[in-house]
């Protein structure tokens, strides 16, 4: 009897390309992936051939309105857990955080707060988004420099997170091990830090990306919102009334009477989130487990993981990279 192989997850799978990416990857400097086989350097930064894909067609096509929010995030930042924080803060008067079948408790954030290069114009080269309400919440991984021209021109808002560079590897080495088919083998954890100093991590070098945004915060406060997970694990409430006033819907004094912050930020919580049948249980279409998204939620976790050694040539990569800024972590 022949056993049947499972099929390979959509998120590994390198074909089906259109002939202009085709064109384009044959030109690109290449790298091994750390879950897919390759890494294509792009504008400056290393994608996996389907994100590059999707990309290309994002730029190419999408059409930002005033009032879309765009959730940019460095990978493995708190991207999940900032969708359910800006889904349940945007859609509060559609949904009362207290109801019992809020969107939040059977869906899991990445499904409502859908990815533009990873998702929407991976799917379909230029998909059809008429039929999204406004105000249009949109995620993407995708750097400064490679965002779509529209994105700059329209007036709409841009959240950036970022997190720690080494709670950033750390969560990104367990999410990259647990995404990769057990015959592939697991990467090292010195692999990964290699890789990781050397910028090739997906949508890497890491303070690249970081800096492209921070400067772009200090340049227009009013167009791009720059948060750290660190900072957001602080101070929730702070932030989510910040983040509120970014987005010009900020909290009346009925709703803080009746304590709608602390609803958003209890429902969108590591605990709460984490335990829900879907993200438990659930897959995303493109074939990831979704509690792959869910591991720790914790600041600091790194002190677990990396020798002595390896904190002190981070770090000093890490000041090198970000001196003159005015950033640090
Ligand atoms: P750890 O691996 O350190 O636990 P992303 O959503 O960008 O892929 O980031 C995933 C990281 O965010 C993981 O970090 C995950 O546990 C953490 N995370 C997911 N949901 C969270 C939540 N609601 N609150 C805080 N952290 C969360």
């Amino acid at each position: 009897m022949q056993i049947s192989q499972p099929p390979i997850p959509k998120y590994l799978k390198q074909d089906e390309l259109t002939q202009e990416c085709e064109d384009l990857i044959s030109t690109l400097p290449i790298e091994t992936g750390w879950v897919t086989a390759n890494f294509y350097k792009y504008q400056g930064f290393w994608h996996p051939v389907r994100h590059l894909q999707g990309i290309i067609s994002c730029q190419k096509h999408f059409q930002s309105q005033h009032n879309d929010i765009l959730l940019v995030t460095t990978p493995k930042s708190g991207t999940t857990w900032l969708k359910s924080i800006l889904f349940a803060l945007m859609n509060r008067t559609k949904f009362s955080i207290s109801k019992k079948n809020h969107p939040l408790l059977s869906n899991n954030p990445h499904v409502l707060v859908p990815f533009l290069e990873v998702k929407l114009y991976l799917e379909n080269e230029n998909p059809d988004l008429s039929l999204i309400k406004s105000p249009r919440l949109f995620s993407t991984h995708m750097p400064y420099v490679s965002l779509p021209r529209s994105v700059h021109d329209s007036q709409c808002k841009i959240v950036y997170l970022c997190r720690n560079p080494k709670d950033a590897l750390i969560s990104l080495w367990f999410f990259a091990n647990k995404l990769r088919l057990e015959e592939m083998g697991t990467i090292s954890l010195e692999l990964a830090f290699d890789k990781f100093c050397a910028g090739v991590i997906m949508y890497g070098p890491f303070w690249d990306h970081v800096l492209g945004y921070w400067y772009e915060s200090l340049k227009n406060p009013d167009k791009v919102f720059f948060l750290k997970y660190e900072d957001m694990k602080e101070k929730p409430n702070l932030y989510l009334k910040k983040l509120a006033e970014f987005l010009e819907c900020p909290f009346s004094l009925k709703e803080e009477k009746e304590k709608v912050v602390e609803g958003i930020l209890d429902i969108s919580s590591f605990e709460k989130l984490s335990n829900l049948k879907v993200n438990k249980e659930g897959k995303l279409p493109s074939g990831e487990n979704c509690s792959a998204f869910f591991r720790k939620g914790e600041v600091g976790d790194w002190k677990n993981y990396l020798t002595k050694e390896m904190v002190e040539h981070l770090d000093k990569i890490c000041k090198e990279k970000l001196h003159g800024s005015g950033l640090d972590f």
